[in-house]
C-alpha cells in the first residue's frame, strides 16, 4: 500500500524545490493559459507540484504527465485520484523520449540536474550528465513551442541558457529564489562534480546557497521580441 512516507531513495522529496517549482508554473504558464491548453510534463515526481498549482488556479486544460520512476508514479496517480483530478492531471509510467513526442502547448519540467560523473548516485534518475543539463537540453530539443525549465546556477545555467537560444528560443520570463543544498545535491559525489564545475567556471553558488530560475522559453517567432538572457545569465552567475 503506498502512504505519504516517501523514502529519499526512492521517489524525489525535496519540498523547498518543489513548491518552487509549482510556483513558477502557476506564475509562468497556468496564471496565463485562456483556453484549454495542454500540457505535457517531464518527471512528474510524487504529483505534488502540479496537484497543488491545479487547486490554486482556474487552469481549464489538461496536463499529462511521464514519470520515469514506477512508484513516483503511483504515488502520483494516488494523489491525483484522491484529489478529484483525474479528468485534469494524468501521469504515465514511462520516459518521454521513448514514445512518440506527445503534442501540446507547454513541456514543463523540473528535470534531473544534478551532476555527476555517471548516474551511480542516490538517487540515478536524478542525474543529469557530466554538467547537470543533459537532460534539459535533451528537453529544449523536442520541439515544443513553450518550455518552463528549472535552471539550477550549479549545473551550467549559461550553457543550458546558451542552447535554447541555439534552438530558436528566447526567454519570455523568468523567476529566481535561491535554494539551500539539499539532500541529493549534497552528496559527496555530486558535490564533488559541482566544485569541479565551479573550476571552470560552470557552477556557481555560495558555502551553502544556489540560485534555482524558474525560466520560460518560447519559440521565436519575431526578431523584436524582448529577450532576457542576458539578464538571466548576470543573475545566475552572481554568486
Ligand atoms: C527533480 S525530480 C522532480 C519531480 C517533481 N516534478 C517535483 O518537482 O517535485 C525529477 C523527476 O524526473 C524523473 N525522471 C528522470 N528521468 C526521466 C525520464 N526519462 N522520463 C520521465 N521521468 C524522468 C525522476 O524520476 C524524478 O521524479
Amino acid at each position: 500500500m503506498l502512504t505519504s512516507q516517501k523514502p529519499l531513495k526512492d521517489v524525489f522529496f525535496c519540498p523547498e524545490e518543489s513548491n518552487f517549482y509549482s510556483y513558477c508554473l502557476q506564475s509562468l504558464v497556468l496564471n496565463n493559459c485562456l483556453s484549454s491548453e495542454t500540457i505535457i510534463e517531464f518527471g512528474s515526481g510524487d504529483g505534488s507540484p502540479v496537484i497543488n498549482s491545479l487547486n490554486s488556479t482556474e487552469f481549464a486544460g489538461t496536463v499529462q504527465g511521464f514519470e520515469i520512476n514506477s512508484m513516483s508514479c503511483a504515488l502520483a496517480n494516488e494523489r491525483i485520484n484522491v484529489c478529484g483530478l483525474r479528468e485534469k492531471y494524468i501521469v504515465h509510467n514511462r520516459s518521454l523520449f521513448d514514445t512518440a513526442t506527445p503534442q501540446g502547448d507547454y513541456l514543463i519540467s523540473n528535470p534531473p540536474y544534478l551532476p555527476a560523473i555517471d548516474n551511480k548516485i542516490y538517487q540515478p534518475f536524478l542525474h543529469g550528465g557530466i554538467d547537470g543539463i543533459t537532460v534539459t537540453k535533451q528537453l529544449l530539443s523536442l520541439g515544443y513551442k513553450n518550455v518552463l525549465a528549472m535552471i539550477a546556477s550549479y549545473s551550467n545555467p549559461v550553457g543550458a541558457i546558451d542552447y535554447a537560444l541555439t534552438k530558436g528560443y528566447h526567454i519570455t520570463d523568468f523567476i529566481i529564489s535561491p535554494l539551500k543544498f539539499g539532500y541529493y545535491s549534497s552528496e559527496p559525489k555530486v558535490k564533488n562534480r559541482i566544485e569541479e564545475l565551479k573550476q571552470d567556471n560552470m557552477a556557481f553558488y555560495s558555502k551553502n546557497i544556489y540560485l534555482l530560475a524558474g525560466v520560460l522559453f518560447t519559440k521565436q517567432s519575431s526578431s523584436s521580441q524582448e529577450n532576457l538572457s542576458t539578464e538571466l545569465m548576470q543573475l545566475m552567475t552572481c554568486l
